[in-house]
């Protein structure tokens, strides 16, 4: 019976810090492209959920028990829109790739936001939102209600992976990106945070030539969390 802290391998003292770090590096150990299995990894996530919602309490059975936390990943929390200007990071203007086929666009169009801001795109698809100082860019689109793609959010998948079409954007920690894909302004969103006040990215990249044999597909971890 492993406590969510043993889980991750750190002191139930950790800070956010290491508790962010022992994650990345817990759920790039037990990916199954390492040798880990899909339930291993949906412990480790467990556990991680569970100590950043303040619910670090015991496993039971190798699995962690207790009130399922809130995901962050919900794509259900309201824009309260009455974020404090002094604490907003960057302006991030956002593009769904899936839409780009539907309109004749390419990624490397020099006016594709141009275009974007003319095809009266629906938001889920095209739009603009503030990023705060201690959000990763997933997490500001998840916290004004998008439903940006994920699975590990430890750097340890693409499903998360975006283009930087303008601006510049972080991608710290150890994560799976090889540098041909950080050279082509491929990043994460689950781990990384806007560099500049403006920045414009095309999301749901996951499919692009080069990430998606790094994806790893959500339902097979969800359905070991299920058959556990
Ligand atoms: S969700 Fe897996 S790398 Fe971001």
């Amino acid at each position: 019976m492993d406590s969510p802290f043993e889980i991750l391998g750190i002191e139930p003292d950790a800070d956010d810090a290491e508790v962010d770090r022992a994650f990345r590096r817990r759920v790039i150990e037990v990916h199954p492209d390492q040798g880990g299995s899909a339930a291993e990894f949906n412990r480790v996530r467990s556990a991680y959920e569970m100590i950043k919602e303040g619910h670090p309490i015991e496993a039971v059975n190798g699995e962690v028990s207790g009130d399922t936390p809130s995901s962050s990943s919900s794509a259900s929390v309201p824009d309260d829109g009455d974020e404090d200007e002094d604490e907003l990071r960057s302006k991030i203007e956002y593009l769904n790739y899936e839409v780009l086929d539907d309109h004749g666009w390419d990624l490397g169009d020099d006016d594709l936001f141009e275009k974007a801001a003319a095809a009266n795109l629906p938001h889920e698809d095209y739009g603009q939102f503030l990023v705060q100082e201690n959000e990763t860019l997933l997490e500001a689109a998840e916290n004004r209600g998008y439903a940006w793609p994920y699975a590990c959010r430890g750097g340890a998948c693409a499903n998360c992976a975006v283009a930087v079409f303008e601006g510049e954007m972080d991608t710290p920690g150890d994560h799976i990106l090889p540098s041909t894909m950080l050279d082509s302004d491929i990043r994460l969103s689950c781990m990384g945070a806007p560099l500049t006040d403006d920045m414009k990215v095309v999301f749901n990249v996951k499919h692009l030539p080069g990430l998606d044999e790094l994806r790893l597909p959500p339902y097979p971890f969800e359905q070991a969390h299920m058959n556990d």
